[in-house]
This record gives structure tokens, sequence and C-alpha cells, in this order.
């Protein structure tokens, strides 16, 4: 008998909590593919989990901050998550990079095998792209699948029209086939789970819990 198959859910970020974000109205048309091609969107921004800057003393004496847990729970209460993330100075905006240093800490380690799709807008000529290279790193460090095409909006200041849809129509189509490729993956994931373990780096290490990035079931 055929596996059923139920709407994907989607936690679809943006990488900055500003009013009138470029990367949160591409959030926006992210989430409307994701819905147009039947999956849910549950939309959420980098300010919706304020934490500290990580220090380890602090993580000794406290523990993880609520706003890193909160994180941790959004991503686990869906399927796969889309990240509309700026460009700073050619890397990932370090808001972003420290809320994931701190759930790196959490057991199970929550990025660990999960989906995800990384875009960025930028008023500049790249569109961020270059933030998207570095945001993969600890992203894929972590053991999450990150989907190979990215979608970088350039010029973004020019690109949105007054309903806040891409006013170039190649572009827009490009935007919806990307989050559909990623989504038809992401189900496959789900309901097809056939790789057990997820990328690791092999550096010749000896297995050791206090090192470890994931577990090893
Ligand atoms: C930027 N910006 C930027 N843009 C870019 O394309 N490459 C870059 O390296 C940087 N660096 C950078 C550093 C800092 C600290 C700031 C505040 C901004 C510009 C950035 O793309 C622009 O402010 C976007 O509007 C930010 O995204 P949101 O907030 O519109 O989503």
């Amino acid at each position: 008998m055929a596996a059923e198959i139920r709407p994907m859910k989607y936690l679809v970020m943006t990488g900055s909590g500003r009013q009138g974000s470029f990367n949160a109205r591409l959030a926006a048309l992210a989430a409307a593919a994701v819905e147009a091609n039947g999956g849910t969107a549950d939309r959420a921004r980098i300010t919706d989990f304020p934490v500290p800057v990580y220090d380890g003393d602090l993580e000794a004496a406290e523990g993880i901050p609520a706003g890193a847990v909160a994180f941790k729970d959004r991503l686990e209460a869906n399927d796969a998550f889309i990240l509309a993330c700026p460009e700073y100075n050619a890397s990932v905006p370090g808001s972003v990079k420290n809320l994931i240093d701190w759930i790196s800490r959490m057991r199970p380690q929550p990025l660990h095998q999960r989906q995800a799709l990384i875009m960025s807008a930028s008023p500049s000529m790249a569109g961020g792209n270059r933030g998207l290279w570095a945001l993969r790193v600890p992203l894929e460090h972590l053991g999450t699948r990150v989907y190979p095409d990215m979608f970088s909006l350039a010029s973004a200041h020019a690109a949105f029209g007054d309903d806040g849809k891409l006013l170039d129509d190649p572009l827009a189509k490009r935007l919806d086939d990307n989050v559909a490729g990623f989504m038809e993956l992401v189900e496959a994931a789900v309901v097809f789970p056939c790789v057990r373990h997820a990328w690791v780096e092999f550096l010749g290490e000896r297995p050791d819990p206090a090192t470890d990035r994931v577990q090893i079931e």
C-alpha cells in the first residue's frame, strides 16, 4: 500500500528583524510558493529568538537560553526550514551565527539531518550570495542537508512591486521552481527516509562524545 503523504511543514524564517526587510519580503514569497505547492508555512524571524552572545561560562551557569530552546522547538515542529538571510560584510550576520552556535550545544543536536533551503536578498548586484556560501558552512558542519540551489535576489530595493511580488517574471518563476524542487526533496526524505546517517566530516578523529556534533545511532 502506498504511504500516505501529508502536507509537509516548513519553518520559513528571515535572518533580519528589520521593518521593511528585503529578506522578509523574499521569505513571504517563499512562504506563498510553499503554500501554492501544498505545504504549510510557519513564518518566523531572527528576533523571535533572542539570545545573549554565546559564552561557555554563561552556558555552564544558566544552561541554554529560552530563545534557543524556542528556535529548536520551531525547527522540530516542522519538516524542514527555509532561511532568507542578509549578507553582512560578505558573510553571515552575527545574530544568525550566534543562534546556530547556541542550538549546536543541544543534544540531540537539532540541525542534524534537517533539510534547508537558503536564500538572500540585497540591494547589491551579488544579492547576498557570498553570505549564503558562508551560511552553508556551519549548517553543513552540523549535518543539515542544505539544498544545492540557492536563490539570491540582486537589486532587492527595486525588485518588488506594490503587491509584494517580484517585478521580473522569469526571476519569479525561478524562485517558485527553486522552492518546488526543494519541496520534492523534503517530501522524499520524510516519506522515504532511506539515508540513515547525515554527512559528517571524517577527519581521522576518533569518535568521542565530547567532540562529536551528531549522534551516531
Ligand atoms: C550590509 N549590507 C551588505 N550587503 C551586501 O550585499 N553585502 C555585504 O557585505 C553587506 N554588508 C552589510 C553589513 C552590515 C552590518 C549591514 C547592516 C548591511 C547591506 C544589506 O544587504 C542591506 O542592509 C539589506 O537591506 C539587509 O537585509 P534586510 O534587512 O533588508 O533583510
